[in-house]
């Protein structure tokens, strides 16, 4: 999506440790009219995959989740993260370990949001190493669900949490994939 590596470029910040900052349009003040866009492109890319549910992690993929779910008329369900497991039978839970933070989270959903029977596109804001997708994934497994893919605003493609999973056959869009960046300059990977 050539405005989101526009947005990139004009509005994001590469700070030491290889974290691109979006404050300004997706992480913290949200960009409205772009966010819709983002919601537009993304149900445009699956338009044909017959999806009945979106499903994301608190907190900032709730927003391009809410969006993507507007645009192809589905609900958007996300997964809250809890610092411990906390199982019953009435929810699906998964560990994902997050590398920007070093630490480990229980992502849980509750059972009456994620059925048998769906068809659920998995939404997020970043693709880094892929935990957290991989982390969804296995919450749409035990639903017995059915996954039509990943869609994301930035992926950043050096961290090959991306080609890991379309390795794996998943279906992963990203609005952007960085393919390098530092202080002064940011490579993308041309799409189509
Ligand atoms: P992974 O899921 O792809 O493995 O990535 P990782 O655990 O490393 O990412 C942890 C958190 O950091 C996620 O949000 C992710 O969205 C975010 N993140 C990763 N790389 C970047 C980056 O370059 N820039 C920004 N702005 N965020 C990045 P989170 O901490 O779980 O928090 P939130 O969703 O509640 O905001």
């Amino acid at each position: 999506m050539q405005l989101m590596e526009e947005k990139i470029l004009t509005e994001g910040k590469v700070l030491p440790g290889g974290i691109l900052k979006v404050g300004s349009f997706l992480n913290q003040q949200i960009d409205t009219a772009f966010l819709k866009e983002m919601g537009v492109e993304i149900a445009r890319l699956f338009q044909d995959a017959g999806v009945t549910k979106v499903l994301t992690i608190e907190s900032s993929g709730i927003a391009i989740a809410a969006a993507a779910g507007m645009e192809l008329g589905v609900p958007m369900v996300f997964a809250k993260k809890h610092k411990s497991s906390n199982v019953d039978g009435s929810t699906y839970t998964s560990v994902v370990h997050s590398y920007t933070h070093n630490t480990d989270y229980t992502i849980v959903v509750s059972s009456d949001y994620l059925c048998k029977g769906d068809v659920v596109l998995l939404v997020d804001d970043f693709l880094a190493n892929g935990k957290a997708l991989i982390g969804l994934c296995d919450l749409v497994e035990q639903a017995g669900a059915k996954l039509a893919g990943a869609a994301v605003a930035i992926e950043k493609g050096f961290q090959g949490g991306g080609d890991t999973l379309r390795a794996q056959g998943v279906r992963v869009e990203s609005l952007a994939i960085i393919e390098s960046m530092n202080d002064v300059s940011i490579a993308f990977r041309p799409q189509n």
